[in-house]
């Protein structure tokens, strides 16, 4: 799935952040529908398996609505390693440490683009579903406005990284199909969300008919 060569280049690429772990992205080769998410957490990078963590049991709640099972769907994230940051606390008189998740950076975005990029260029799918903010901006290079913009196709070159050794980002001469949603961890802090989110999911159920996408796991 993944050239072993890349993935190692990206591992490196990496290290110097506060990030841990690694996780595949997991689906088919020739998935029709691609979800990107922001990076993994902690269940996440002990199991290795995306969206695995109560933001994927939300996700899960949401494939279930649009009859979509996990084989049908490619899951990855802009960021394949947990962003973390360290917090000291006391307790019983003792200083402990503890890591918690942070949103990624733009340098660790940066790090992994190559991943994502050789994930779409390969897969080819015909809808690439956002997961939030980070992912929308990562994709489409869409900042802020996910508000405005949320569950509305949209038809859009996707950007990639120009060059291994470069920190520039451009456009793919291709066009792609995206579905901006919010994260499913959106809904923890606020439960109004769910609402739009299922109206969106309700858009989605429609394109992915008109689409004619091909669904094995659920269906
Ligand atoms: N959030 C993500 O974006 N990816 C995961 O795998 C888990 C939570």
């Amino acid at each position: 799935m993944y050239p072993e060569s890349l993935v190692k280049e990206c591992q490196k690429r990496i290290e110097k952040y506060p990030c841990e772990g690694f996780v595949y992205g997991q689906g088919p080769e020739k998935a029709e529908i691609m979800l990107v998410g922001e990076a993994p957490g902690e269940t996440e990078i002990h199991n290795g398996i995306p969206f695995s963590g109560r933001a994927g049991k939300q996700l899960s709640e949401f494939l279930d609505y649009l009859g979509i099972s996990r084989e049908d769907v490619f899951i990855t994230s802009a960021v394949r390693s947990r962003p973390y940051k360290v917090v000291k606390k006391e307790k019983d008189g003792q200083i402990i440490e503890k890591k918690y998740n942070r949103t990624p950076t733009q340098k660790e975005i940066l790090a992994h683009a190559p991943l994502l990029d050789y994930n779409i260029c390969s897969i080819q799918p015909k809808v690439i579903v956002t997961l939030g903010k980070i992912a929308l901006e990562r994709v489409t290079g869409m900042k802020g406005n996910l508000e405005k913009i949320h569950g509305k196709m949209m038809i859009t070159p996707v950007q990639k990284l120009k060059r291994l050794d470069s920190s520039e980002m451009v456009w793919t001469d291709q066009k792609y199909k995206i579905f901006p949603l919010y994260h499913p961890a959106a809904v923890f802090y606020n439960r109004r969300l769910l609402q739009e989110i299922y109206e969106d999911l309700d858009q989605l159920k429609n394109y992915i008919k008109e689409e004619g996408i091909r669904l094995n796991g659920a269906m």
